[in-house]
């Protein structure tokens, strides 16, 4: 979607939708006063009347709109204003888009709230402003034929009176743009169904991106795997009639010497638990088990679309988890690729089993600090609930820099603990480690086992089991695919300080 920028009064944009974001307060901008007065006073009336609040992401509908070029106003709150967080600032923009996402062909116009975005610069609520566009316009409906939602034909963000600062705002957007679409992508990977998307054609998707971008792409087929030693990954994927494989793909956006980023993903295509079977509505969602590595493709694709002076490795473990006569069995020992033998308690636990061998292969390489995404606990969903990524680490200043760019990019994010007392949950009496503790703390004994795979590298392990597959539709969110912590890892890669600060002492 190409986002222009519009440097002329808002009441002069022509579109079908403009959406004029309003503060809670009415001391309304310069900007936004011109409007009400070229609208008749019609907002200052409705806010006198009590029907506009400008509560945060309530929204109000001008369908006719005479005095301006905009067909109609879409007036949507933005709360108290004076300590606005991005969080909020995007889910007041992204019920907005929506709502006038649902025809064809659309031409939108958003009103920069200049003035009203609290301590976010205006070049990062362009940024916000042009990532909401992108992602809010887009739906899950993939296989309708009538779909619910449709990219706008036309979008606008109008910045009246930004001629200076004309240059870095097209810029903002432009970045903003990206983003929404690498979010995108992770969504659409998830998204679609399990007979569609399975390690093969996860694999193909990688190699398009790679090519489009110029990204080395290494994809591991099962011959390889075996010579790779990746056998904890191999048993995985033995109950599928689909060969798994692993793709390892690399940006190289700084210089030989540059610190390089290692992101690691689950792709779990279908996860039915093999023969520790799930039950139905334990299964339903299992195709956005591949969330990790969907995660992770868009992050590198964001990475490189934005040219960020960054090197960044991107390794994703592909398999699907199936019961059939040739499945792996509990009580069976593994030996992973760094050697550790796993004993098989629960085939469910398969995720761990998939990382330890991608995260082995990662550990060997030269790499500055490791970020793992997963879809790995339910225990995780339990103890954050479906919205926030658990951050698990053995390195706190690592992780510190991790947590700061979930801050800068507006996504909730907790840390949690790491005692070694969870890994005695772990122990195992025919090999050295089991692939489930108790049912106490599973979230952490998960990430406990993951941990005896990533050597003495700074390592953060982010479980996104809630937050990456959202079961229904808000007003600020679809359901499916979500395309959590993609703009973290891009703001993580896009920082100045993510090494100077937190790996080089
Ligand atoms: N993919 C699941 C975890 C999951 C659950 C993701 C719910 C998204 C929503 C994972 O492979 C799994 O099955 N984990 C088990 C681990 C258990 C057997 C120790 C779980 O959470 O029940
Ligand atoms: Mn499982
Ligand atoms: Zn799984």
């Amino acid at each position: 979607m190409q986002i222009t920028l519009n440097t002329e009064s808002f009441a002069s944009v022509a579109c079908d939708w403009l959406i004029v974001p309003v503060p809670q307060s009415s001391e309304d901008s310069q900007h936004l006063a011109d409007l009400d007065k070229a609208l008749d006073g019609v907002i200052s009336s409705l806010r006198e009347r009590g029907d506009l609040t400008g509560k945060l992401a309530e929204t109000l509908t001008l369908p006719v709109a005479p005095g301006i070029a905009a067909e109609r106003v879409l007036l949507v709150g933005l709360g108290d204003t004076t300590g606005l967080q991005i969080e909020s600032f995007e889910r007041a923009l992204l019920t907005a888009i929506r709502q006038v996402s649902t025809r064809k062909d659309q031409r939108v116009a958003v009103a920069l709230p200049c003035g009203h975005t609290g301590p976010i610069t205006t070049a990062d609520a362009v940024k916000i402003i042009a990532s909401g566009l992108v992602v809010g316009s887009s739906g899950q409906g993939l296989y309708q034929a009538e779909p619910s939602r449709f990219p706008f034909a036309e979008a606008v963000i109008a910045a009246p009176g930004s001629a200076d600062e004309q240059d870095e705002l097209e810029e903002a957007a432009e970045q903003g743009t990206i983003i929404g679409e690498a979010v995108n992508l992770t969504r659409e990977l998830v998204n679609r169904h399990p007979g569609e998307v399975y390690p093969e054609t996860f694999a193909q998707r990688c190699a398009q991106i790679a090519s489009e971008l110029h990204l080395q792409c290494d994809i591991f087929d099962e011959p390889r795997l075996k010579l790779e030693r990746m056998h904890a990954l191999l048993a995985v994927a033995r109950g599928s009639e689909k060969p798994p494989r692993v793709v390892v793909m690399k940006y190289k956006g700084g210089d030989a010497d540059a610190p390089t980023i290692a992101l690691v993903g689950k792709g779990v295509t279908f996860d039915s638990g093999g023969l520790s079977l799930k039950p139905n509505d334990g299964m339903k969602s299992m195709k956005a088990d591949m969330a990790g590595a969907a995660t992770v493709l868009g992050a590198i694709y964001g990475i490189a679309r934005l040219k960020l002076p960054v090197n960044v490795v991107a390794a994703v473990g592909l398999v699907e988890n199936m019961p059939s006569g040739s499945s792996y069995k509990l009580g069976e020992v593994l030996q992973a690729r760094n050697g550790v033998t796993i004993e098989v308690l629960n085939t469910d636990a398969e995720g761990r089993l998939v990382l330890a061998d991608v995260l082995s292969y990662i550990a060997e390489q030269d790499v500055d600090g490791i970020v793992d995404l997963a879809t790995l606990t339910g225990a995780c969903v339990v103890a954050l609930g479906e919205e926030v990524t658990g951050a698990f680490t053995n390195d706190s200043q690592w992780c510190n820099s991790l947590l700061d760019a979930a801050q800068r990019a507006g996504e909730p994010i907790w840390q949690m603990p790491m005692f070694d007392s969870f890994d005695e949950q772990l122990k195992c009496d025919i090999a050295d480690v089991r692939n489930v503790g108790t049912r106490w703390g599973g979230a952490v004994t998960a990430a406990k086992f993951l941990q005896r795979f990533v050597g003495d590298h700074p390592w953060v392990h982010l479980d996104i089991a809630g937050p990456a597959y959202a079961e229904s539709t808000k007003p600020h969110r679809e359901g499916g695919g979500t395309g959590a912590m993609v703009r973290t890892l891009i703001t993580l890669a896009g920082k100045d300080d993510t090494f100077e600060e937190d790996l080089d002492d």
